[in-house]
């Protein structure tokens, strides 16, 4: 059962990310779907620009220095499909330098004989930041046993009520999750990231976050790959649809987490390199992509994700150039004109 959830959501994620664009206005060379990045703009100084040798990409993360701020975000395991995809990905990260999560790694626990469908990110990534993945029901030993099978650097904890809700053979209790945090975090001798799937942390889920000894948040915001909609399209009747919109999106659960005593990763729903950008100067630490590298690798192959992934590194450091930013610091830093519905939100919140 869980093996052929793995392989719908790969495909139902890779055909969210085909589809064609809603409007003909959409349809033009080059347009991507609209989204609350858009309401974040650079202010333009045209005489900020700086010699590009001078871009340093690196950022620290948890204690450790990553090459560039960029990660292929959590995503799959437990089918041999995909065991398949993630060596695929682990070799794109490698070849970039980026680091990596694997998908939910509850399949090994309820069956051990998945493992190798885990352990080809390790390998194919022998030097590589690897993340773990597992859900709020883990207990601290289970916990444990993922991240010791893949030797990983961090654990990421999903939280992923709504998704949860609308999957058919989803759960329904999650009052259990703070405190079960709270034991992995103590047990554990890696630090822990908490991420949504989708649906977006907020400032007062990220400040309770702190509390349980969370190291870092990663938003997982609205905008992408939609999870209500996928679990949805597994439902009989599809009696969910209304949930369309869903959650927070990125740049506004960026703007409501600052300050909330973690440091952030952005992700879900980052389109290109100037998103990168954005969601850097909205706070972020590093920038977490999954269902847009994972159509790559399905639609286009390895190659082209690899090629994908080096000419998103390539840009941001072209748009830093521009801005006058050496660094994640002074990207940080930049003036930023924000409108439209992130800037109500951030009036109102
Ligand atoms: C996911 N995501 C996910 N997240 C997680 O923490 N554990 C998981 O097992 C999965 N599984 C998964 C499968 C597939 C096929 C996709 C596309 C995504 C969620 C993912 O990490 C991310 O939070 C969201 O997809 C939003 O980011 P994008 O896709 O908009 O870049």
């Amino acid at each position: 059962m869980t093996a052929s959830r793995k392989d719908d959501h790969v495909r139902l994620a890779v055909s969210q990310h085909t589809q064609t664009p809603p409007s003909p206005a959409d349809t033009a060379p080059h347009s991507v779907t609209p989204s609350a990045f858009d309401d974040v703009r650079f202010v333009h100084h045209a005489l900020a620009g700086i010699d590009r040798e001078r871009v340093d990409l690196r950022t620290r993360i948890a204690g450790q220095t990553w090459q560039a701020p960029l990660y292929i975000n959590a995503m799959t395991g437990g089918s041999p499909r995909t065991g398949q995809i993630n060596r695929d990905l682990a070799i794109a990260a490698r070849e970039t330098g980026l680091a990596i999560a694997t998908g939910s790694m509850s399949a090994f626990l309820k069956d051990p004989s998945t493992a190798g469908t885990y352990t080809p990110v390790r390998c194919h990534h022998p030097q590589g930041f690897v993340m773990a993945n597992l859900n709020a029901n883990a207990t601290p030993t289970q916990a444990c046993r993922a991240i010791d099978l893949i030797q990983a650097n961090a654990l990421q904890i999903h939280l992923n009520t709504v998704q949860e809700i609308v999957m058919p053979e989803g759960d329904r209790s999650f009052g259990h999750w703070p405190a079960a945090i709270e034991a992995i975090v103590e047990t554990v001798d890696v630090p822990v990231i908490v991420k949504e799937v989708g649906f977006g942390l907020s400032g007062r889920t990220i400040a309770l976050l702190a509390e349980l000894g969370v190291a870092v948040a990663d938003v997982a915001g609205r905008g992408g790959t939609d999870f209500a909609r996928i679990e949805n399209g597994r439902r009989e009747q599809a009696d969910y649809a209304y949930l369309d919109g869903w959650g927070l999106s990125t740049p506004a659960a960026l703007l409501d987490g600052r300050n909330q005593g973690l440091p952030l990763l952005a992700s879900g729903g980052v389109r290109h390199p100037l998103d990168v950008a954005r969601a850097i100067a909205l706070g972020a630490q590093a920038v977490g992509v999954s269902g847009l590298f994972l159509t790559t690798l399905i639609t286009r192959g390895l190659d082209a994700l690899i090629a994908q992934i080096t000419a998103w590194l390539d840009q941001l450091t072209a748009l830093m150039t521009i801005l006058g930013a050496s660094n994640l610091t002074e990207l940080a830093a930049c003036d930023l004109e924000i409108s439209g519905s992130l800037r109500t939100f951030l009036d109102h919140p």
